[in-house]
Formats: C-alpha cells, structure tokens, sequence
C-alpha cells in the first residue's frame, strides 16, 4: 500500500478560535485526518513575529487553541498536534533555509506586506519590522519542510507563503542535490477548500479584533445575545415590513451555512412575506448554532477540566513530530555538509 501524504498546516495562538476558524479552517482539518498523515502545530513562534512583547497569555492562547481543535474533532490518534517551539529542528532548518533565501523574495511576499501595513498603521504599535517578522515566510517554509510535506492546507491569504516554500525547496534542491543528482524535498503544494466566507456579526470579516465574533467556546446565552445583535435588512423596520433576504447581510447568510436547504427557504418565504420579525428570526437562529456547537462546547469543557490530559497529548504529539523532523534534518545536515 502507497503510504499517504504528509499535510502539515498551522495557527497562531491567537487565543479561542471563532467560528469562522471552525468553518474555514477545522473543519476541513477534520476531514483531511482520514486521509493524509496529518500535522497541525500551534505556531508560536510566528505570534511572536508580531506580539513579541506581550507574551503573558501566550501559553493560555496555545492551551485554548488545541483545546478547540480537540474539541471539534481533531483526533490525536490520527493526526500529529504539536507546538511549534517544541521542535528545536525547525529553528534549525530556519537556519539553513534563510541563508539561502535571497532578500527580494521576502521583500515582496504580499501577505508579510500587508501585515507590515498593519503594523505601520497600528495605533500606538511598535511601528517597527523586525527581523523575526522579515523570516515569516522562511519560518514558515521551516515548519513545512522539517516534515518534508507534499501539501499544506491554508486559506487563501497564506497561499503566497507556500509559494515561497516552494521556491526555496527547489533552490535548496538545486544547491544541495542528493547523490544521484535529485532533489530531497517536495515542492509542496497549497491544498485550498471551497469555503464560505463567515462575516462577523456587524457585517465585517469575522475576526477577534474586530469584536464581531462568535467563540466555539461561548456558552449558549452569550451565542444568542451575539446573535441578537447581527445586522440584518436595514430597509425592514416593522416586524410585518416584507423583508429582502438578499440585503439581510449577516442573518440570512449565517441560516444558509448551518441550515438545511428546507429551514433556509421556509426562512426566505416568511421572511419576504413579513411573517416573520427579525428579533424572533435570530433567536431561532441561535437556537441552530447552539444545537449545532452543544456537542462539541460539552468536549470543550470536558478539556478545560482535564487539562493535564491536553498538556499531555501535545507532550506526546510534539514528542512524535521531533522524530520525524529529527529524520529529515539528519538528512539535511549531510546535504549541507553539517556533521
Ligand atoms: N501563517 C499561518 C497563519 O497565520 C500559520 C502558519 C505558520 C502555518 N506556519 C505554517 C500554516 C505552516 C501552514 C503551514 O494562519
């Protein structure tokens, strides 16, 4: 039997992951666990490209971020969970790849530019790029190649990292070939899903800083009061005004990602017909969510009060990928002439 392809993918810790993680990100992670040999790291490091002075939470924000994963289905006998700075081998491969890496390639990577941009527009941030967040995109090919991965499961805006991942792979290939002239690493390859766009509840991408989200781990009273307040057809005032489902920006759109396609249209057709008032229209849809994440929020708490059960699968996950990353940089350190 082939054996199956490596994925590897990551997530900073950015403290307990919204929804949109869930639908963009995990979810398609749960899937993929069946069918390939599946790496997923809390990137540590990288939160420290940007938040390299307030690491206090760090440790908290890695805890929350597995506890998430664990709870809706990433299974720790299938997939490999680890924390990134639990694998000293990818700092060192972070070495060796950044002395190959020539300047301009970094420079133009468009994601770092915008996350520069940020920064630079930050109020009251350090508006300075350090080194570490100039590395992003090499760290970054360091987490991937320490497994010598054949594809990387991201969103669309990590896509011109693996790019550069696969331009450095093939330059280290060509300065370091093997003996008989080959190349040791894959070029990975992005591994992209059709996923819809989750907007937060004012309307705006779904993200932590903009204060628009919901939690997988937000009780059900806090899921409904949130709900509550998304925006919907700004045109409808009264609870008997005929509403448009197609300018309902937030309500409408969150009862077509988790509800089946009868609730959605029975929604649309008391909705357009003014049967339906919006305040009862969000509780309703609440109440989907709620059921919907019920099981999972239940693991959820079940890790909050275990622990040393998390501490411990990501001992034994971090323990697994450093055997692995210690085997290929064995063979990196040959290639380089580091032994
Ligand atoms: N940059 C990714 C993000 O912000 C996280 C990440 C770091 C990653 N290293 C990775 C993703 C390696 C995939 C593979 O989402």
């Amino acid at each position: 039997m082939a054996s199956k392809q490596k994925i590897v993918s990551g997530m900073r810790p950015t403290g307990k992951l919204h929804l949109g993680h869930y639908l963009g990100v995990i979810e398609n992670w749960v899937k993929l666990q069946d069918e390939f040999d599946s790496y997923f790291f809390v990137a540590d490091w990288h939160a420290l490209t940007t938040k390299y002075d307030s690491t206090d939470d760090l440790r908290q924000n890695v805890l929350d971020v597995v506890m998430d994963w664990l709870a809706c289905g990433i299974d720790p006998e299938k997939s490999t969970i680890y924390v990134q700075s639990h694998i000293p081998e990818i700092a060192e491969l972070n070495i060796y790849l950044g002395m190959i890496t020539p300047q301009n390639w970094v420079e133009r990577d468009p994601t770092l530019k915008d996350m520069a941009k940020i920064l630079k527009t930050k109020e009251g941030a350090n508006q300075q790029i350090n080194f570490g967040l100039m590395g992003y995109p090499v760290l970054m090919s360091a987490d991937i190649m320490s497994f010598n991965a054949d594809c990387v499961p991201v969103g669309k805006d990590q896509v011109a990292h693996v790019e550069i991942t696969r331009d450095i792979a093939r330059r280290f290939n060509n300065i370091y070939p093997q003996k008989d002239g080959s190349g040791f690493f894959n070029e990975p390859t992005p591994k992209l899903t059709q996923i819809p766009v989750l907007y937060g509840l004012d309307g705006n991408k779904m993200g932590k800083s903009f204060n628009n989200d919901i939690k997988i781990s937000d009780d059900e009273e806090t899921t409904t009061k949130k709900v509550m307040k998304a925006i919907t057809d700004p045109s409808r005032i009264r609870r008997d005004d005929l509403g448009h489902t197609d300018q309902c920006e937030v309500a409408f759109k969150y009862w077509q990602i988790f509800a089946d396609a009868q609730t959605v249209e029975t929604v649309k057709c008391e909705c357009e017909q003014g049967t339906r008032g919006c305040a009862d229209c969000k509780r309703q849809l609440a109440g989907v969510i709620n059921e919907k994440f019920a099981p999972i929020r239940e693991k959820r708490r079940y890790y909050e009060s275990h622990l040393e059960e998390v501490e411990k699968i990501i001992e034994n996950g971090s323990n697994k990928a450093k055997i692995e990353a210690q085997k290929v940089l064995a063979e990196v350190r040959k290639l380089v002439k580091m032994y």
